[in-house]
């Protein structure tokens, strides 16, 4: 069983991104051997980093269960809508609270969105070196999520059938190195 996490990252009110989150975790949990689940940082609701997670002197509750949930994850989704070229800095500021090691060795896709025509390659690159920078393996395959109100309702249901061809291509990448790792540990 593979075991991914999705983080998902706009907590900006009425966001867009998170429809993708939602799609995306129904899709994995649809998928044989594969179990996802959802981290939302609108609802983690974190300080701003000042130190790392269990140096924090509040929210200790909160922090071991998402630091427990990092640990048991093999491989992660990041999404994140584009914000003036690069991800949001509530992602940043969520990755800081914890150690590289809950990302180490474990492959992370990440997912970029916008309500424009591009979809945010930007904030898709930017992400990859994040994902590097905390030593997880930067799926090559990225997922561009261009008008993204046009392709899922606000539920995370597909509303334009043609956009499964790029999240089956994602979806496949995803899967093929989680695996890969996986039984190799
Ligand atoms: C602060 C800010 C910066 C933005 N910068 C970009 C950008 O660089 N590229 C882009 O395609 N869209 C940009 N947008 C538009 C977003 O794609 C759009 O607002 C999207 O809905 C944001 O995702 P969210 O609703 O999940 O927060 C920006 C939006 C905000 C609020």
């Amino acid at each position: 069983m593979i075991r991914y996490t999705i983080i998902s990252g706009s907590i900006r009110q009425n966001r867009n991104s998170h429809r993708v989150s939602l799609h995306l975790m129904e899709r994995l949990n649809s998928e044989p051997n594969s179990k996802a689940e959802l981290i939302d940082l609108a609802e983690a609701n974190l300080p701003v980093m000042t130190d790392l997670w269990d140096k924090h002197p509040q929210h200790t509750e909160a922090f071991t269960k998402l630091a427990n949930t990092l640990k048991n994850s093999d491989a992660f989704i990041w999404v994140s809508p584009e914000y003036n070229g690069s991800y949001t800095p509530a992602l940043k500021n969520f990755i800081d609270h914890f150690p590289k090691q809950a990302f180490y060795r474990k492959p992370i896709g990440v997912v970029s969105v916008s309500t424009g025509a591009l979809g945010g390659i930007r904030g898709a690159m930017n992400m990859q070196e994040l994902a590097l920078a905390v030593q997880g393996y930067a799926l090559p395959q990225l997922l561009l999520v261009p008008e993204v109100t046009t392709k899922f309702d606000t539920a995370g249901s597909i509303t334009d059938e043609a956009f499964n061809k790029q999240l089956n291509l994602f979806v496949t990448e995803l899967i093929w190195i989680s695996e890969a790792v996986k039984n190799k540990s």
